[in-house]
């Protein structure tokens, strides 16, 4: 027993920032960022909290699916860092949405996380746990990169994406790796102030080593997907939609080119959104599902990678 996605939804804060508005802080031009990562724009918070975000995206999902808050038997919430570190983002969720479960927890798998939100879902479902769960991608980017660092703060969005999960076969198949490789891809915590560390202080900002991390994302994205597709017998011209993290647009493109597929097998919005973390693919997914795109039986192919470093792909089947 396992899942089919019912409803999707997403919510991005309302203050837009096009490229150009950060050549008024860094030394930066929207020629560089356009033609490196395909990124226009980026949404970013101000006066909204992430827990904002994440409730609009679900009450999005919860009407699309048709749902009332009272049937969720689980929420899982996929956060870098929520508005606190505690309580966690799935508690504060479930008291704005009049969500009373016994099941609800918050994961940081980085920009992996919706696909290993899926795999932890299929487990509850499995083991016949649960009928209906609420999965949220909520991400507040802007807050964790080091807005003076031109190679990093570019590339990033704020966003939310949700979806409901109900009992079905929709899931055909799921696979997550993680090898704990840190240093090319991180996010130092706090370090508090005892007067009894013995740390040098470190700064809370993403540290990402980009032509690392842009090798490592080119190599597990193809190999997780060709592999995926093999291992299930699937053609690549049998997927309808390749939905992957969008992190550049020349990962993409690499991958597309490598399974020789059509642009439009491939939905993108790296343009207008950036790269918001875990809550790409949801928020891409519910764009796509919006405009009436995916069709009832469709073969839906989901490729994510980020910090841990971590890679996921999931194939699922569209009801
Ligand atoms: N504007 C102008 N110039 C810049 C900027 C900027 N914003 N950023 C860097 N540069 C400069 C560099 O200083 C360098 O200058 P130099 O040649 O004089 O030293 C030059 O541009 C080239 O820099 P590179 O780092 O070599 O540029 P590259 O082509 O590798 O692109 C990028 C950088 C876009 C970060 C790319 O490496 C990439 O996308 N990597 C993958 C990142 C990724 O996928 N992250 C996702 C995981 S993290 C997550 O999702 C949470």
């Amino acid at each position: 027993m396992s899942f089919f996605i019912t409803g999707t939804g997403s919510a991005i804060p309302g203050l837009c920032v096009p490229n150009d508005a950060l050549s008024g802080f860094l030394d930066t031009n929207d020629e560089w960022i356009r033609t490196r990562t395909g990124i226009r724009q980026r949404n970013i918070l101000t006066s909204e909290s992430l827990l904002d975000l994440a409730e609009r995206s679900a009450i999005e999902a919860l009407s699309l699916s048709k749902c009332s808050p009272l049937s969720i038997d689980m929420i899982i919430c996929s956060t870098l860092h929520g508005d606190f570190f505690t309580p966690s983002m799935s508690c504060l969720l479930s008291k704005r949405l009049g969500i009373n479960c016994r099941h609800m927890l918050d994961i940081n798998m980085g920009c992996s996380g919706f696909i290993f939100a899926l795999e932890l879902a299929a487990a509850y479902f499995d083991s016949k746990r649960v009928k209906r769960v609420l999965i949220v991608c909520a991400e507040a980017m802007s807050r964790l990169v080091d807005w003076e660092d031109r190679s990093t703060c570019v590339l990033f969005g704020d966003g939310a994406g949700a979806v409901i999960l109900e009992e079905g076969e929709g899931l055909i198949d799921l696979a997550c790796s993680i090898d704990g490789e840190y240093e090319n891809l991180n996010i130092p915590g706090i370090e508090g102030n005892s007067p009894f560390s013995q740390k040098r202080d470190t700064m809370p900002y993403l540290n990402m080593n980009g032509q690392e991390i842009y090798k490592f994302a080119v190599s597990a994205i193809i190999n997780d997907i060709t592999s995926m597709l093999e291992k299930n017998a699937i053609p690549p011209d049998d997927v309808a939609y390749y939905f992957l993290h969008q992190a550049n647009i020349r990962i993409i493109e690499s991958a597309r080119h490598k399974l020789k597929q059509p642009e439009e097998k491939f939905p993108c919005n790296i343009e207008s959104c950036g790269n918001t973390s875990s809550a790409t693919i949801p928020i891409l997914l519910d764009e796509v599902n919006r405009q009436g795109k995916i069709k009832k039986g469709d073969v839906l192919l989901l490729s994510a990678f980020g910090s841990g470093l971590t890679s996921a792909v999931a194939l699922l089947r569209w009801n």
